[in-house]
């Protein structure tokens, strides 16, 4: 069975090559990897990490890019690509545009999808823009269904999703046995030195398309706000490679003692940062399954999640994007011990880290189905 796995950002790459490696495990699939290039360093990063084998790279990125350049480039470029290769199968993840481009280009020619990390829905198509709208379009073009939890299961039933619909955990946790190590030693020399000082660390991310602007000045400025009230915090902030998030978090947040503006880290740096962390403010999805895994309270900067599993089991809560609400429950959870404890121990609801074992046995099963018709 030839299998295409096709991904271009940062976090699709993080889920997608844990899937790659099995892939390339095993003698009776051969594995093709095709980058879009939606992202450049920071996707990069994860390939060193993962030294997985890389077929093609349609470079695609632009410093300024948009919805509509994403789209075209990936759609124009595909269109070569899957001719040239005839896949048995294409696999997508989640809700990039990469992903929903490539879906479509590969519906185009009629090669089946597999969509990895499917069925996660907030039910407001602006938000998270355009990721929920990517999501349930790709849903409509797969053949098969890779949901993390029950709940994504159940999303796609409701729609009418009932064939070739499976659970098996989110391959993020896979990502663990590549990168996080007892004894690592940090590459970024910033991180050392924060943790010689043994403070209190609090990991942060915010990058998100619908936080751009306002939102994104209001979170600096809870940023500032508690780094005030709690000196003996270490905030630590890798910032996006993007412009428009770089301009106003520098602009902010430059020269703040105890503020920790460093680049994209690579995600062994980040997921050992993670582990060693007190705290993760975030508005990244990724970043609300790993957390919980290591035990780390994570506090969402966005008015909604498609990951309520995590915020039922107690270890996310969503505190939106007004600087008073982000101050005020950060506040909270940093004096009331019971409450952080709580959180702390809540159970991880994204599985047990085969989750690619098992994406990969349906695909065997699925390609054996379809062979003996
Ligand atoms: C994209 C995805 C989003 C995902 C996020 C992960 C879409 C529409 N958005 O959003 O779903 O959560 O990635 O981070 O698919 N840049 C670089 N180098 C890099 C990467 C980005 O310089 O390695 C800069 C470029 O100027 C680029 C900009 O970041 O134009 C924005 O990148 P883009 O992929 O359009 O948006 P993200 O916010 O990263
Ligand atoms: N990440 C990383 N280095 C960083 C910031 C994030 O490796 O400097 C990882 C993080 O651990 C997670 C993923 O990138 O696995 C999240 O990516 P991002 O926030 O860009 O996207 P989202 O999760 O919002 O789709």
């Amino acid at each position: 069975m030839k299998v295409m796995s096709v991904f271009g950002t940062r976090p699709e790459a993080i889920k997608m090559c844990p899937l790659v490696k099995v892939l390339e495990s095993l003698p009776q699939i051969e594995s093709v990897v095709c980058l879009t290039g939606q992202h450049r360093e920071m996707l990069q990063q994860v390939i060193n990490i993962f030294g997985i084998k890389v077929t093609h790279n349609l470079n695609i990125m632009r410093s300024e890019q948009t919805l509509y350049t994403i789209t075209i480039d990936v759609l124009l470029k595909m269109e070569s690509i899957l001719k040239q290769e005839r896949p048995d199968i294409v696999l997508v993840h989640g809700d990039t545009t990469t992903s929903f481009i490539t879906a479509l280009a590969a519906f185009y020619q009629k090669i089946p999808v597999g969509h990895v990390e499917a069925g996660l829905r907030t039910y407001d198509k602006y938000s998270p823009f355009p990721e929920e709208m990517n999501r349930c379009l790709t849903s409509e073009i797969a053949e098969l269904h890779f949901a993390p939890t029950e709940n994504n299961k159940n999303n796609l039933q409701k729609e009418g999703k009932r064939k070739n619909v499976f659970v098996t955990g989110n391959t993020v946790i896979d990502a663990f046995s590549t990168t996080v190590h007892s004894d690592y030693r940090f590459k970024n020399a910033e991180i050392q030195k924060v943790l010689k000082r043994a403070n209190k660390i609090i990991l942060v991310t915010a990058h998100r398309r619908e936080n751009l602007g306002k939102p994104l000045v209001q979170i600096c400025d809870a940023l500032l706000s508690l780094h005030q009230s709690f000196p003996d915090l270490e905030f630590v902030y890798p910032v996006h490679l993007n412009p428009k998030v770089r301009k106003i978090v520098f602009s902010k947040l430059s020269n703040v003692e105890k503020v920790h503006l460093i680049d994209p880290i690579d995600v062994e740096d980040m997921h050992n940062l993670m582990s060693r962390s007190y705290l993760v403010m975030t508005d990244s999805g990724g970043l609300q399954e790993e957390a919980p895994a290591f035990g780390i309270p994570v506090l969402v900067l966005r008015t909604e999640t498609e990951r309520p599993e995590a915020v039922k089991a107690g270890t996310v809560r969503v505190v939106g994007i007004k600087t008073e609400d982000i101050v005020e429950q950060t506040t909270k959870l940093l004096q009331d011990s019971k409450e952080y404890q709580t959180m702390a121990h809540a159970a991880n609801p994204y599985g047990d880290g085969h989750a690619s074992e098992r994406i990969v046995k349906y695909l065997l099963h699925w390609y054996e189905n379809l062979k003996s018709k």
